[in-house]
């Protein structure tokens, strides 16, 4: 499976209507939402509002990845809004299992974000209960970074880890990613790759969506 979620972080907040559109007609598979609250993060991004008026025009699902503290407050309210997907970082929630139950019970895909600096061995007994796992590939607050090599690493032991307990858990990876290294992301493991100034500072954004999955 190789699916491509562009992150609307990078994208004309003047014309954010026509940046979705052009998502709904490319060969993307999921709109990424990237929220930060200025405090698990260095930099405040958007909200609940804005997450609700990309759901109004987005014709495929909504991963909404959380860089805020005490992201469990806050699941329910996005879920009304309209995400499909959440994931929110295993470094700002002391109680892991019950937040992804959470998730579980808000009938939406749950899925656990490793900064770079934390090893994927700590998933190791929560795996099993999670649709997703995304590792962060740069220090989570701004786009146009650039990639950490190291992540390739990560992927291949998640990706072990994954076969080893017999899960089909999918491996998301986030930051720096472009036509140079999607290829080999795709091929270490990962499943969805997300791109922000990838795509949007591209001369043709589609185009490029198209490059990224092929
Ligand atoms: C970083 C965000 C990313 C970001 C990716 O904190 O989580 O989703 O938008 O942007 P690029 O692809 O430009 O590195
Ligand atoms: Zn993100």
């Amino acid at each position: 499976m190789k699916l491509i979620a562009p992150s609307l972080l990078s994208a004309d907040f003047l014309n954010l209507g026509k940046d979705i559109e052009m998502i709904n007609r490319s060969e993307a598979d999921w709109f990424h939402c990237d929220v930060m609250d200025g405090r698990f993060v260095p930099n405040i991004s958007f909200g609940i509002p804005v997450v609700h008026a990309i759901s109004q025009l987005a014709e495929k699902p909504l991963d909404v990845h959380l860089m805020i503290v005490e992201p469990e407050k806050y699941f329910e309210a996005f879920v009304k809004a309209g995400a499909d997907i959440i994931t929110f970082h295993y470094e700002a929630s002391t109680h892991i299992h019950r937040a992804v139950q959470q998730l579980k019970a808000l009938g939406v895909k749950a899925g656990v974000v490793l900064n770079p600096h934390t090893p994927v061995s700590v998933l190791e007994d929560i795996l099993c209960d999670l649709d997703l796992v995304l590792l962060m590939s740069v220090n989570p607050g701004f786009g146009g970074q650039k990639f950490i090599e190291r992540t390739f690493e990560k992927i291949r032991r998640l990706r072990a880890m994954i076969n080893e307990q017999g899960l089909d858990t999918m491996i998301e990876v986030d930051g720096g990613v472009n036509t140079e290294n999607a290829a080999a992301l795709f091929e270490a493991g990962a499943n969805i790759l997300v791109a922000g100034n990838a795509v949007f500072k591209s001369e043709d954004p589609e185009y490029t969506i198209h490059l990224l999955k092929s």
